[in-house]
């Protein structure tokens, strides 16, 4: 008998290793032959733990099974598996995962994570091979033609990024991959390492080819230990296999890769003081120009790309930049993995195609609020994006759409809140948050988000409500034009959006 239990952290939090403990103790003291393969998430993690059995040429789900349940479980699956409680039908047919259009996300729980052969069997490293085929440049123009742009959340186009760092001189450059995975709401980063790393290792190795690095470092946060684990051992087993090191399967080509961990401050993810960081020193941003793809890492040309960016790029070396920008709609092409959080029914991981409206995102697949309640409003691109009140739920997924009414798109986050929430108390948030994770380096942002949150507390408590509204708007402007970095530059969205859609929320008790 052999079944598959997720090894990630969500799943883990919800009791998988316990589960994976006690079936293989009961099935020790019954006799019984049973293989537990520790596999990657789905993503689906409203059925956490997932655990999956191999069925006459299908993988047949039990959802939320905990470790009480393994004594009854182990005795359905050798006997009659669809009948037990937890049964929740062949895994490819569960609609949140059948109705999502899986490119980057496909393998994702297939297996586990750390065979290498079943990365081959299911189309890793054809990308890579490909790449090795063709010329820097040739590899370049195909991720341009491919329309994919950076995942992280500027999405400013991967090719053209490439292309700088191709062009620039230097003896030395680097593929730094952006694995401060900080909005939020978010775990698509970690998902897709902990389930596939892999593709990151094939998608970074690819960069190298494209731009002439030999070295590259994937800045890890030091909230992800599992994933730190399973990368390290992935990159070993990597270079055992002749994917990484002085000679990329023979083609004399050189590409070494390694992890490093940040130290939990949320301006890190922001790619100069990213670089600062991994040089060792204060995680403080720098000012751009010169471009990392120019000046980055040790003053040398550098790629810096998020995880998901990287992993995209397998896809569109292995089967062709028609093939990947064939999804999407206008500027937005290929997919997106959306992270649906907060107050949600069925919160995890969907990948789509740009185009869909966040209404249809959101009520196909993460149904109702986990509450019950109505849904109020809806954060899209994490702590830094906009709250959106329900008449802007129709606006289709892409990047244009989202900036034409204020919002982003960013990394994919939505997070999901129900009328019981507060929107005075979000936007005081962001300013504090603002406030808290703020490099320092520049004024508007420094501070600017401690006097946003007086502010905003004083038209809270009534305290000349008009004029001090009206400072809010004027500092709003302020960071959002004057500040270094996106940190302060973007806070205004949330708090601007909050007091936009939702004024009622900003009246004092005795105002109401
Ligand atoms: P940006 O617009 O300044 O730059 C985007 C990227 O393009 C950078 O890598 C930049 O170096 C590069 N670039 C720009 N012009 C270039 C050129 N001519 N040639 C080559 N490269 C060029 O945006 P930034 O500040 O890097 O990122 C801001 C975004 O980060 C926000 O929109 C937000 O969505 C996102 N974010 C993501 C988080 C996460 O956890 N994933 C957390 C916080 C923010
Ligand atoms: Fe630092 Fe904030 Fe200025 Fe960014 S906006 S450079 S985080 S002080």
């Amino acid at each position: 008998l052999r079944i598959y239990l997720p090894r990630d952290t969500t799943a883990n939090a919800l009791g998988a290793d316990r589960l994976a403990h006690s079936l293989e103790a009961l099935a020790g003291q019954k006799g019984m032959d049973l293989t537990v393969i520790r596999n990657g998430s789905r993503g689906a993690f409203w059925l956490e733990p997932l655990v999956e059995m191999d069925h006459k040429g299908q993988r047949l789900g039990f959802g939320n099974v905990t470790a009480a349940d393994a004594e009854t479980l182990l005795a359905a699956l050798a006997d009659n598996p669809t009948a037990h409680p937890s049964y929740v039908g062949p895994v490819s047919e569960i609609p949140f995962l059948k109705n999502q259009q899986r490119l980057t996300f496909e393998r994702a729980g297939e297996g586990d994570p750390l065979c290498i052969e079943t990365y081959q069997q299911l189309g890793g490293f054809v990308g890579l091979r490909n790449a090795l085929a063709m010329t820097a440049q040739q590899i370049v123009d195909e991720v341009k033609e491919s329309g994919l742009r950076g995942r992280g959340g500027a999405a400013f186009p991967a090719g053209i990024k490439w292309q700088t760092v191709l062009d620039a001189v230097g003896n030395r450059k680097y593929i730094v991959c952006n694995a401060d995975e900080g909005d939020s709401g978010t775990f698509a980063d970690r998902l897709l390492m902990e389930a596939d790393p892999f593709q990151l290792i094939e998608g970074m190795t690819i960069a190298a080819l494209a731009v002439g690095a030999t070295q590259g470092y994937i800045y890890l946060r030091s909230e992800y230990p599992l994933a730190h684990q399973i990368l390290n051992e992935a990159i070993e087993r990597a270079e055992q296999a002749g994917y990484l090191g002085d000679d990329l399967l023979g083609s004399g080509q050189a590409f070494h890769l390694e992890v490093r961990l940040g130290a939990g401050a949320y301006i890190c993810g922001e790619e100069t003081s990213l670089l600062n960081s991994l040089e060792g020193k204060r995680g403080i941003v720098r000012a751009k120009p010169p471009l990392p793809a120019i000046e980055g890492l040790f003053g040398k040309p550098t790629v810096v790309n998020n995880v998901l960016t990287l992993a995209a790029v397998t896809t569109v070396l292995a089967k062709g930049s028609d093939f990947y920008q064939d999804f999407g709609v206008g500027r937005s092409r290929g997919t997106l993995a959306f992270q649906l959080a907060g107050n949600i029914e069925r919160g995890g991981l969907v990948e789509l195609a740009f185009g869909t409206t966040l209404r249809d995102l959101v009520s196909e697949f993460g149904g109702d609020s986990a509450s019950g309640r109505p849904l109020r409003a809806i954060q899209v691109g994490g702590p830094l994006g906009a709250y959106l009140p329900e008449s802007s739920w129709d606006t289709p997924l892409d990047y244009e759409a989202f900036a034409e009414i204020g919002g982003m798109i960013g990394h994919g986050g939505v997070v999901v809140f129900d009328e019981s929430i507060n929107m005075s108390d979000q936007a005081r948030f962001a300013m504090d948050f603002c406030a808290e994770e703020s490099c320092g380096k520049c004024t508007p942002c420094r501070v600017g988000a401690v006097r946003g949150v007086e502010v905003i507390d004083r038209i809270r408590e009534g305290n000349e409500p008009e004029k001090n509204r009206e400072l809010l708007l004027d500092l709003c402007d302020t960071m959002e034009s004057a500040s270094l970095c996106a940190m302060g530059g973007m806070t205004p969205f949330p708090v601007r959006s909050a007091l936009h859609y939702f004024p009622e929320d900003f009246q004092s008790e005795g105002s109401q």
